[in-house]
């Protein structure tokens, strides 16, 4: 009878929650590099609803899904490297929570951040705060459907992925609008503010159940072409401005997990991902890693606006480069898949310089 519990929670959960027992199931939260289409969803100025946008997505036969990238993100790698080809849908998706088929949810928004106002100008998204209140909702209809003590063993097991804070910093290197006259806050007020933000909404998934938690810091927002354009970075060369208050605030996250992780004891564990350091490596070793281009986007351009589309016919659309596999950046502000399977792939098998205290296979198995 050892595996009872699991085939018992099987059955009953069949109808709803197809859950094979060693299966990988996954909740993610953050911006556009974790959305997979909860933006198609709202009013925004903030989608990937049209090609070229997933034109290397095999699952949808390149047809773009919202993913703001050309191909897979860093999650959807992750969770088919641990034996799940079968995507978390976004949450705004008709019964996304019915869905009988996924391993876990999506509530990730472009433009969205750790701070709620942050993205206001791109109309409607969901900040982070929002996406954890749809995580409690879609936690309620679970406890209905398996009870209390099934959703918690459940959810025990379960990964969570949070990849926020980028456009917080993004928004705040903007130039300000005069007209909307608010001064300034001091860069460490505002990484104090997102790294205790973001402290809270953790606590609180631990409150609702979480205990396996993949915690990503920034990149190196100073090197992607929208923030080089910005900033009037020559070739090859990233902002140090931008890049700085990035690592400040990397720093102060990196200290928040680690102190999450003293406080909530051997159940719970908090893995901070370093895509900083990954990132930079991978620039500055572009060449080594098969990539040819490491400053200009793949797709759209390097200068305002900006824009990755496809017209009618070649010259109503915007540049879109041979070869996507040989592009760090396939938008002014995304990467390619190909550097997202870089990424990914660290973040699963690397040592502690890229996911710590272990990685995210080593928190899988746990
Ligand atoms: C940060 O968290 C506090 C406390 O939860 C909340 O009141 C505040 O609105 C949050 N700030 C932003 C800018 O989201
Ligand atoms: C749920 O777990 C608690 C504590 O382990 C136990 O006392 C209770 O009987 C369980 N409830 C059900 C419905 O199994
Ligand atoms: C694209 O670039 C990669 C790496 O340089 C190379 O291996 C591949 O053959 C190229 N594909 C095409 C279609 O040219």
């Amino acid at each position: 009878m050892a595996s009872s519990p699991c085939l018992y929670l099987l059955l009953i959960v069949l109808s709803l929650w197809a859950i094979p027992c060693l299966s990988y199931t996954s909740f993610i939260f953050g911006d556009s590099l974790a959305d997979v289409g909860n933006n198609d969803y709202l009013l925004t100025l903030s989608r990937a609803d049209s090609p070229p946008y997933g034109i290397d997505f095999t699952p949808s036969g390149g047809r773009p899904t919202g993913r703001f990238t050309n191909g897979r993100t860093i999650s959807d790698i992750i969770g088919e490297a641990l034996g799940d080809s079968s995507f978390p849908p976004p949450y705004l998706a008709p019964n996304a929570a019915e869905n009988s088929k996924h391993r876990g949810i999506n509530f990730a928004s472009g433009a969205s951040g750790i701070l709620d106002e942050t993205g206001s100008l791109f109309l409607e998204r969901i900040p982070l705060g929002q996406q954890i209140n749809y995580f409690e909702e879609a936690r309620n209809h679970m406890v209905e459907k398996m009870g209390e003590n099934h959703t918690s063993e459940f959810l025990r097991k379960a990964v969570f992925s949070i990849a926020s804070g980028s456009n917080d910093i993004l928004n705040y290197l903007e130039p300000s609008i005069p007209f909307l006259g608010r001064d300034k806050m001091h860069a460490s007020v505002l990484q104090d503010t997102m790294v205790s933000n973001l402290t809270t909404y953790l606590k609180r998934l631990h409150e609702l159940g979480a205990r396996k938690f993949v915690v990503v810091d920034v990149g190196p927002l100073g090197c992607i072409p929208y923030v080089r354009a910005l900033k009037l970075v020559s070739k090859g060369r990233c902002s140090p401005t931008a890049n700085k208050l990035v690592q400040g605030y990397n720093t102060k996250l990196r200290r928040g997990i680690y102190e999450l992780n003293r406080e909530m004891g051997p159940e719970t564990m908090f893995i901070y991902a370093n895509s900083y350091d990954i990132v930079i490596d991978l620039m500055r070793n572009s060449r080594q890693y098969g990539f040819v281009n490491a400053n200009d986007p793949c797709c759209g351009g390097s200068f305002p606006p900006f824009l990755c589309f496809r017209g009618v016919d070649a010259t109503e659309s915007s540049f879109l480069c041979e070869n996507r596999t040989e592009y760090v950046f396939w938008d002014a502000y995304h990467p390619t898949e190909a550097t997202n399977l870089l990424i990914a792939s660290r973040f699963l098998d690397g040592d502690a310089s890229a996911a710590f205290p272990v990685n995210v296979r080593k928190l899988y198995e746990a």
